[in-house]
């Protein structure tokens, strides 16, 4: 495939990927509008020459606006997604340390509210450390891939990973179960939602510790036990991912800078768009929607367009290559708990992302999911491994293009000079906000 022919083809699968994503909106209940302008207002004739953008470019503007955010709707895989009761028992569980091998590691110690739920850090550290760095959560269950390499595709799925890894929570799915049972609290807040549970109090039949993991001791009680056990206790860990996936749906981005300056634009509100940016931050944004071309992938309100690429980062580790979604999406097809698994509460044909996911190829090759630029002056360090300090090292990568340990990049050298990454890196600090969530949940319970 030359170089053109692969342009076309990135093209139409973005297209593709594109229409997939206006069918099947996969998420779960939001009923927390963002304040909004006035949509019959900011629709009206915006001054063609308005401080410069032309309609066309105020309509972008407009699509990569908060306001421009779909309400999440269920996920049609979770049928706990939006119970009223699986949101507190969610919030529970993110901070609840009992969960794990040590007793030390819940969800929040990698994912913790104070830094946008990051870390601060390259590579995430619990147990052990791991392979990739700590992305957001926030506003994550409006996108319908999770990890770097999209691994998983749903938000339950995905938290049962780091549970039963063992360098990260450590822990069995037995241990969970027991915790649950033996917790009063915890028993009542899971059947008011999951129904009644199961008798586990026979720790011959239901070990302390048990699961299909890497520590030998649990994996040879795990094996040793009856395989309908085996799955009453898979659907409790299950359970488990669904109700954390529905508190996780409660945490978004808040407003920007950058959102009031386009409520600003679109109410026509000279001294707002005034107030809003400063003249050096407008001019990153014009480079962010032109020269930059970063919308070519980080588009829509939150900033990503949900998909997999190259941007030829360095690897972390030389001797382990990551090659991200290229393996990711074998894993994916391949999972028991996929949105076509028996642990999934919906239909096949609500499952067309992954029907339809692309499953080889090698522009999959150290290929890596676009993260949202919401909060993103927060989230140093970047990239999937932390392997940029700051904005202006990104930025300096993105400038030059270099393909990287694949030699295959979908980034151009951009020819920017310093004045202009300094614009843009103001533009990108124009995107914090406030988290849009019930404060109570952002704390622990
Ligand atoms: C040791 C630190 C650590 C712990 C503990 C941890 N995570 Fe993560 N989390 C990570 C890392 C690192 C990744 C990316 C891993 C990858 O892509 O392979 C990640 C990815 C995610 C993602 C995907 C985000 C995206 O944009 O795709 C979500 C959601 C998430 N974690 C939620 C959770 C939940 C829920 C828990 C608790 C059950 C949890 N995490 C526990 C470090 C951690
Ligand atoms: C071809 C798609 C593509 C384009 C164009 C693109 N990005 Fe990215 N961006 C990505 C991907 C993919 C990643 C994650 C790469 C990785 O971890 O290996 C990323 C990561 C980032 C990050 C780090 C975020 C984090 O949380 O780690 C920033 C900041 C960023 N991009 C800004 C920009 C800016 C500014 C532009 C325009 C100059 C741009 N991007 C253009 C795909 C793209």
């Amino acid at each position: 495939m030359n170089h053109r022919t692969g342009d076309i083809h990135r093209y139409v699968t973005s297209l593709v990927l594109i229409s997939l994503l206006a069918i099947v909106v996969i998420a779960c209940d939001d009923d927390r509008a963002i304040e909004a302008t006035d949509p019959a207002s900011s629709e009206m004739d915006v001054g063609a020459n308005m401080v410069g953008w032309s309609e066309g470019e105020i309509a972008t503007l407009r699509s990569l606006w908060l306001g421009a955010l779909q309400p999440l709707t269920p996920d049609p895989s979770n049928a706990a997604g939006d119970h009223p009761g699986a949101v507190g028992f969610g919030h529970k569980l993110f901070f609840d340390a009992r969960f794990s091998g040590n007793g030390e590691v819940s969800c929040a110690t990698c994912h913790q509210p104070d830094l946008n739920f990051t870390d601060g850090l390259p590579l995430a550290e619990a147990i052990g450390t791991t392979s990739r760095g700590t992305p957001t959560i926030v506003g994550t269950s409006h996108g319908p891939w999770f990890f770097w390499d999209g691994r998983r595709d749903s938000q339950w799925s995905q938290a049962m990973v780091p549970m039963e890894s063992a360098i990260e929570h450590g822990g069995t799915r037995t241990q969970f179960t027991h915790i649950i049972d033996d917790d009063k609290g915890y028993r009542e807040a899971y059947e008011v939602v999951f129904g009644p549970l199961p008798d586990f109090s026979d720790r011959t039949r239901f070990p302390d510790s048990a699961g299909p993991v890497d520590d030998p001791d649990a994996l040879a009680a795990w094996e040793s036990m009856d395989p309908q056990d085996q799955a009453a206790v898979t659907q409790v860990f299950v359970n488990i991912g669904k109700a954390i996936a529905a508190y996780e749906c409660q945490i978004m981005p808040g407003p920007s800078r950058f959102d009031r300056y386009v409520s600003a634009l679109l109410d026509e509100d000279e001294s707002a768009i005034e107030a809003a940016m400063t003249e050096d931050e407008v001019a990153g944004l014009r480079l962010f929607l032109s020269r930059g071309n970063c919308t070519q992938c980080h588009n829509g309100p939150l900033l990503t367009n949900n998909g997999f690429h190259s941007a030829g980062v360095p690897d972390a580790n030389e001797l382990e290559p990551d090659v991200g979604r290229f393996t990711g999406v074998v894993e994916l097809v391949g999972n028991e708990f996929s949105c076509l698994g028996i642990y999934s509460d919906a239909d096949p044909d609500q499952c067309a992302e992954l029907r339809f996911a692309k499953t080889d190829g090698l522009e999959l090759l150290g290929a890596f999911k676009v993260p949202t630029l919401r909060n993103v002056a927060e989230t140093a360090p970047y990239m999937h491994a932390g392997q940029f300090k700051t904005l202006a090292e990104v930025l300096t990568h993105y400038n030059g293009a270099d393909p990287g340990p694949t030699g295959h990049s979908d980034l151009q050298p951009l020819g920017l000079n310093g004045e202009e990454l300094i614009q843009l890196e103001a533009f990108l600090r124009t995107l914090s906000g406030p988290l849009n969530a019930p404060p109570e949940l952002l704390t622990q319970p």
